[in-house]
């Protein structure tokens, strides 16, 4: 269990994959992020089956008062190159802009550089999703590069960003909240 400031990322367990067939059929959840079809159970339990056996993924279930609020994770981790993919949602639509998505962030790159020993950490974000690059931005991740119109979600093509970030600036971040 990795504990943040308001939040917990705790395993995924079976109980919590309805909740992920929920959000993944609310548009306003997949504008930017997520599966380009809603998924039924038995491909959700088929994804989660896969994620166990999977080596270069980690994911975690992100919990707030005992209440299932969202997922979190790595893939494409690479020990060799000590670095990995981080991806977040909460799918609790109320919850948005609370803070919540920069304490989850920081938690799991808590659990990146800390535990799992990253050296660096990276994510994509598609360009218009300004609430979710202002998070990044607030935890301490870089702008990379544009990749232009390089991905086609719900009837156009979108520009897409990619950001890191690199152990020392994560301690330079960390040391500078405490
Ligand atoms: C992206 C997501 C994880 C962010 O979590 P969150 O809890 O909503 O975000 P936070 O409140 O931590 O931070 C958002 C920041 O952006 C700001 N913001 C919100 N809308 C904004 C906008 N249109 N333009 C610029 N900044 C904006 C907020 O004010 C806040 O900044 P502040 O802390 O200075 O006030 C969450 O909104 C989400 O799950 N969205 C749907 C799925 C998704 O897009 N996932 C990301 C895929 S890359």
């Amino acid at each position: 269990m990795l504990q943040g400031q308001r939040v917990t990322l705790v395993p995924i367990e079976r109980e919590h994959l309805p909740n992920y067939v929920r959000w993944f059929a609310d548009r306003e959840v997949l504008e930017y992020f997520g599966p380009y079809l809603p998924l039924n159970l038995a491909q959700e339990e088929k994804w989660y089956e896969l994620m166990l056996e999977d080596e270069t993924t980690v994911a975690f279930a992100v919990e707030m008062e005992g209440q299932h609020i969202g997922g979190c994770g790595f893939t494409s981790i690479n020990h060799r190159h000590q670095s990995a993919e981080a991806g977040l949602f909460i799918g609790e639509k109320s919850l948005w802009n609370m803070g919540l998505g920069q304490d989850i962030l920081t938690t799991l790159l808590h659990y990146g550089f800390d535990y799992l020993n990253f050296h660096r950490i990276y994510l994509r974000v598609f360009a218009e999703n300004e609430r979710a690059i202002r998070a990044y931005e607030k935890v301490g991740f870089e702008h990379e590069g544009r990749f232009r119109e390089a991905e086609w979600r719900h009837g156009r093509r979108h520009d897409l960003l990619f950001m890191s970030i690199l152990r020392h600036e994560w301690k330079r971040e960390s040391s500078r909240k405490e």
